[in-house]
């Protein structure tokens, strides 16, 4: 069925995937621990947050349950980027699968010392900026503020030929402003969203469950939230906007993508049901078929961009 489809999506500078289905940074690690999902059905991974040096990350519990998600505070666990570099892109190079490196880091310096050492990396397909990050300069969060996330977005720019894409944050009152500096910035892409910020207290103890106290929420607790924001995005900038937040069946993805995603990523069902990349991969290519629309480009909701006035 799915041969004569065609499911690639273009996100801007030489980035194209055969699919729209990605997997979320910090869900899949840098894409050695998970043999359960079916590589094949995907069009990118996304890696967890790399920063300059090793990250430990926080002291545990880094990870809570709540009904219908779950909220971490890992604290960007990662081991540096020069060993992504030396010791993982070698083997990225072999996969026939973009990866798409997820940058974080404290200071603009430290995301443009990162971008630098992996431009012109083999095995490198883009860089993901996580703006989620406090600046140590001021405690704000880069992605807070349009003026610093566009000035974050166009020194790493500056100083790679790889797509950037710029993943948001929800904990903002107007996202969209935000989406327009950074495009303005030379941004090829957003992704959207981050988690929310949330926590939990254990009663028994009467403590915080996470031993930051507070942590970022993500699974279908958000999805609608995340469906909004896109939903937004999508009217208000020109390039492509990822959907990522609370996806984990087919028909959530083609939600996304008839607000006007462009493509998906999944995150938190990776944990719970890593064979849903590949079921949301093929009931999209289904959806596709029944309706007799050869590529993502026909959903015409999207294109005539019907739902803005819905
Ligand atoms: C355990 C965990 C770690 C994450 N680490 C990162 C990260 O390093 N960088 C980043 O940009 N987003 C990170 N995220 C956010 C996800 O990529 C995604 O944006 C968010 O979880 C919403 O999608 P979901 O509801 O499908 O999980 C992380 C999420 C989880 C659950």
């Amino acid at each position: 069925m799915a041969e004569r489809l065609d499911l690639t999506v273009d996100l801007g500078r030489g980035l194209r995937l055969r699919s729209p289905v990605l997997v979320a940074s910090g869900t899949f690690g840098y894409g050695f621990d998970a043999p359960q999902v079916d590589r094949a059905a995907l069009g990118a991974i996304v890696t967890k947050g790399t920063t300059l040096r090793a990250r430990e990350g926080n002291a545990p519990n880094r990870i809570a349950e709540t009904p219908s998600g779950m909220l971490n505070a890992i604290g960007l666990q990662n081991p540096g980027v020069d060993h992504v570099a030396r010791v993982y892109a070698p083997v990225w190079t072999s996969w026939n699968l973009p990866v798409i490196v997820n940058v974080a880091g404290d200071a603009i310096d430290e995301y443009v010392a990162v971008a630098r050492r992996l431009d012109g990396v083999a095995g490198i397909a883009g860089l993901e900026l996580n703006i989620s990050c406090p600046n140590v300069a001021d405690g704000l969060q880069f992605g807070v503020e349009p003026d610093l996330a566009a000035e974050l977005t166009s020194a790493v720019r500056a100083v790679t030929r790889l797509p950037v894409i710029v993943k948001l944050t929800p904990n903002v009152t107007d996202i969209v402003a935000i989406a327009r500096a950074v495009e303005d910035a030379g941004a090829d892409a957003v992704s959207a969203i981050n988690t929310y910020v949330g926590m939990a207290i254990d009663v028994r103890r009467r403590r915080p469950v996470l031993s930051r106290v507070s942590g970022g929420l993500s699974g279908p607790a958000i999805k609608p939230l995340a469906l909004h924001a896109v939903w937004q995005l999508a009217q208000a900038i020109r390039i492509p906007v990822i959907g990522v937040g609370g996806i984990t069946t087919p028909g959530d993805a083609l939600e996304f993508l008839l607000a006007g995603a462009a493509a998906v990523q999944l995150g938190t069902v990776n944990y719970t049901r890593p064979e849903a990349a590949g079921e949301v991969h093929d009931g999209i290519a289904a959806y596709l078929e029944e309706h007799g629309w050869p590529d993502l480009g026909s959903l015409p909701i999207r294109s005539a961009g019907v739902l803005a006035n819905a």
